[in-house]
């Protein structure tokens, strides 16, 4: 049996028709990293760098796991890759890992993929002797990654959907208010669309709960260089990739980051259109 090499992809599942699940060979980066970290990928020598969160890494094996979305052509691109297959090139681990201490109660909000970001945080505060409510929510039930997971590393597991169709039926904030209300809430840290990001900063303001966003804006190197991640925290200007991807919610300029995020929307909805016209079998999918 021939052994894997680096970048190698040693396990693909697809999760649900455009969240996909890959195991990549990366040693070095599974001995170093830590929860909140990411990785930034490039599927070939002249692709876009794609920014993935470590949702969880293998020690053992050398190997990182990667989920993720396809949104746009490079991560389309990404999900036609097979089993055997390998990345060209794997950066990481990049960014600050989350603060992991013990807080008492730790209330972990996510949203659609995002739940798969959150899944190496929930397991270190839990590990760390908190007491871990999880509140996961998505549009419908088919959206839900990772759920078995989450319930393996919670205390407590709250499902919310837009439809109704599992869980509790509406937005992941209106457990989460009650919980604050409770006074059962020491600690919050959330992932997902940012627009939900916003409002878990808002339900958890008035009671001053210590609160934490993980941000995804776009980023090119990752590294500092480049400022295509910033963001206004406090007043300040950061960079996500190297001051974050946490922040303290309460502080974040959501509104100023949405809007960066859809900058290039109309060339990425281009690329993707002329990318699909080459990739006919995919196009149900993009459309
Ligand atoms: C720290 C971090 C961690 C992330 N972790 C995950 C993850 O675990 N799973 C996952 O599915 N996605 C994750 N993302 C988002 C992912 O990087 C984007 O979905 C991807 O780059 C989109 O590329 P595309 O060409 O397929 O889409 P495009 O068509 O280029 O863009 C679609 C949307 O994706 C976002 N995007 C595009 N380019 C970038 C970029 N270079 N950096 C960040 N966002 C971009 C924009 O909001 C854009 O509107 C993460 C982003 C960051 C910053
Ligand atoms: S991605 Fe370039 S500075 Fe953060």
């Amino acid at each position: 049996m021939t052994e894997p090499k680096p970048n190698e992809i040693v396990f693909k599942k697809r999760l649900s028709e455009n969240t996909v699940r890959i195991e990549v060979v990366a040693p070095l980066i599974a001995k170093k990293a830590q929860p909140g970290q990411f990785v930034i990928i490039r599927v070939h020598s002249r692709g876009e760098r794609i920014p993935l969160t470590i949702a969880d890494s293998n020690k053992e094996t050398g190997t990182i796991t990667l989920i993720f979305q396809e949104v746009g052509k490079s991560t389309f691109a990404l999900g036609l890759l097979e089993q055997g297959g390998f990345l060209h090139d794997v950066v990481g681990p990049l960014g600050h890992p989350t603060p992991i201490e013990k807080y008492g109660n730790a209330i972990i909000v996510a949203g659609g993929l995002g739940t798969a970001e959150m899944y190496p945080i929930a397991r270190a505060l839990r590990e760390a002797g908190n007491h871990v409510i999880t509140i996961v929510g998505a549009r419908r039930k088919d959206l839900l990654v990772m759920v078995e997971e989450m319930e393996s590393v919670s205390d407590e597991i709250i499902i919310t959907t837009d439809d109704g169709s599992l869980g509790r039926k509406g937005v992941v904030t209106v457990p989460l208010k009650e919980l604050v209300e409770d006074g059962r809430a020491d600690f919050v840290i959330t992932c997902g669309p940012t627009i939900m990001m916003k409002f878990v900063a808002e339900a958890t303001r008035e009671a001053g709960v210590p609160t934490f966003a993980s941000l995804n804006p776009i980023m090119v190197d990752g590294t500092g260089m480049c400022g295509a991640c910033r963001v206004s925290v406090g007043g300040k200007t950061r960079f996500a990739c190297v001051d974050g991807p946490d922040f303290n919610a309460h502080e974040v300029d959501f509104e100023e980051l949405m809007m960066r995020q859809k900058a290039f929307c109309d060339f990425e909805r281009k690329s993707l259109d002329l990318w699909l016209e080459e990739h006919p079998e995919r196009a149900h999918s993009g459309g």
